[in-house]
């Protein structure tokens, strides 16, 4: 399993350790076009081996000639979101960059499932998708499973439960019009609604649309990286160990929902071949329509880049 990572950053650098530590590659390759990032990370993260005791082969570099061959690859390149910033304001910038990579990645690695981290979500996805020429199996985008943790970090404290037996879904565009689903949110099985007054409910949900720019208020410069790196890395973990997991990804839609040609965060089922199937299941009339909003959202970003 060879699995490169584009973009030194907070996300990249951090999923990279979070990759060797639980020794999901036994080559791991870290890009960047800073000089020295990528390789003194990669250095820094190889000497930490004997403590760690992991023995994947780390390599950093500045080129792509390194990456030939990978399985996966993480595209977290681009530039965050600073006080202020929308995602949606970081989109022509990313968008040029994260065309660039995918470029640079499909020409050493054809076979690669690549996992989009790069802002805003679904609009990067979709130009990695175009650029790469790829079936839709093997691209997607990590944000449903960072929104959907932080819903469930919520939960978890506002009950005083473990978060292990809080499952939500978080569906739709990684943006504002995201829908965290209360009816498939459960504790221990049982429905969040018959734990949490509807009112309460509803102040944990606009936390949880907020939750990215709640931490960049904090940090003042960059924004969130552990709870990202951790959710990407999931969605990798499911794949190199073809678990089969169902976590929310924005995939391309071909008619499900009643949504075609976009992309949008779904449940899907996550194995060795990537997206293996696109779960569909019931809403309720209200968050459909708030699903489609979402994805005409997105869908009008999409039309501003030209992918
Ligand atoms: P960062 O600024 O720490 O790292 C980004 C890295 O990308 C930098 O090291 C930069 O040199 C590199 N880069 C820029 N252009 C490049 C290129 N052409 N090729 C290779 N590397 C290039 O930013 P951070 O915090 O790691 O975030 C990365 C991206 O991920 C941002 O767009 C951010 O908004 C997004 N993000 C998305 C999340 C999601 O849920 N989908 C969650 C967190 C971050
Ligand atoms: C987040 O939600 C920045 O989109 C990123 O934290």
């Amino acid at each position: 399993m060879k699995i490169t990572v584009v973009g030194a950053g907070n996300v990249g650098a951090t999923s990279a350790q979070r990759i060797i530590e639980k020794e999901l590659a036994d080559e791991l390759v870290l890009v960047d076009v800073v000089d020295g990032v990528p390789q003194g990370k990669s250095l820094d993260m190889y000497e930490s081996a004997p403590v760690e005791l992991f023995d994947t082969k780390i390599t950093g570099t500045n080129g792509y000639e390194e990456t030939e061959g990978s399985d996966i690859v993480l595209i977290t390149a681009g530039l965050p979101r600073k006080p202020g910033m929308s995602r949606d304001d970081l989109q022509t910038m990313n968008a040029d960059i994260v065309k660039k990579v995918t470029e640079a990645v499909v020409a050493k690695s054809p076979n690669s499932i690549i996992i989009v981290v790069s802002n805003p979500l679904d609009v990067m996805t979709y130009v990695a998708y175009i650029r790469s020429g790829f079936p839709a199996t093997r691209v997607m985008g990590m944000a449903g499973v960072l929104d959907s943790a932080r819903f469930r970090t919520f939960i978890s404290m506002e009950l005083g439960v473990s978060v292990q037996d809080v499952s939500a879904f978080v569906l739709g565009g990684h943006g504002d019009s995201m829908v965290p689903v209360a009816k498939y949110t459960t504790v221990a099985g049982i429905p969040v609604t018959e734990l949490i007054p509807q009112a309460r409910l509803n102040e944990l949900i606009e936390r949880t649309k907020n939750g990215g720019i709640e931490i960049v208020n904090l940090l003042k410069s960059g924004s969130a990286y552990y709870a990202p790196s951790a959710s990407a890395v999931e969605m990798i973990e499911s794949i190199v160990k073809d678990r089969k997991r169902i976590l929310p990804c924005a995939a391309w839609l071909t008619g499900q929902y009643g949504l075609k040609d976009v992309f949008v965060g779904v449940p899907v089922k996550l194995g060795r071949k990537g997206i293996e199937q696109i779960i569909e299941v019931k809403l309720d009339d209200g968050d459909l329509r708030s699903l489609h909003a979402s994805a005409e959202d997105v869908r009008k970003n999409c039309e501003k880049v030209k992918a």
